[in-house]
């Protein structure tokens, strides 16, 4: 699509997708997947359970720090850093996107300590790439923490999306439709207004 006409709100859309475009979602997340094979994946996902459109969103866009940080940073920063990707993309998309979007992307590290800190089953089965990342992002949270996650707003959101997060990462052909999210994205942008 041609931006040079587009509304302002498209023009952002065309700006966000573009991301999936660029090197570094091309690029292995895990053993298994690219990052753009996995936010389809995630995205997917929470269509399937029904997700309301912001859920949605945040499920295909929660890992978009990793596509920002990945290519300026990983030449300033020692391997095996924690990024912070959730809180970059959360900043990042909050320029266009409401809250019920942004939480969920903001907490779903914290939601994957959590989850560790609760359910002994669930660390057991986290892929190797994420027991790494769990070490880097604090480990499981202590009982404290896990109270205080459990007061923070969209924490269920968080939990929600950080389960299909966990899923996304099947390797085989992951079709790559992110036009397909284009009509939702641009609705949400309309409600940021
Ligand atoms: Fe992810």
């Amino acid at each position: 699509m041609s931006t040079s006409t587009a509304p302002g709100g498209v023009r952002d859309i065309d700006l966000l997708l573009a991301l999936f475009e660029r090197p570094a979602a091309q690029r292995v997340y895990t053993e298994s997947v690219t990052q753009a094979e996995h936010a389809m994946q995630c995205a997917r996902l929470a269509e399937a359970a029904h997700a309301d459109d912001a859920l949605i969103a945040a499920a295909l866009l929660h890992d978009i720090g990793h596509l920002l940080t990945i290519e300026e940073t990983e030449m300033a920063t020692p391997p095996g850093t924690d990024r912070h990707h959730e809180a970059v993309g959360a900043a990042y998309l909050g320029r266009w996107f409401h809250s019920e979007v942004t939480r969920p992307v903001a907490l779903h590290v914290a939601a994957k300590r959590y989850l560790c800190g609760t359910d002994a089953r669930y660390g057991a089965n986290l892929s190797p790439a994420s027991v790494h990342s769990l070490q880097l992002q604090g480990g499981p949270m202590s009982r404290q923490q896990c109270n205080a996650f459990r007061s923070a707003r969209g924490w269920v959101s968080a939990i929600e999306l950080r389960c299909w997060d966990d899923k996304a990462k099947r390797p085989g052909a992951t079709t790559l439709d992110f036009e397909r999210y284009r009509p939702l994205l641009v609705g949400l942008l309309s409600r940021r207004r």
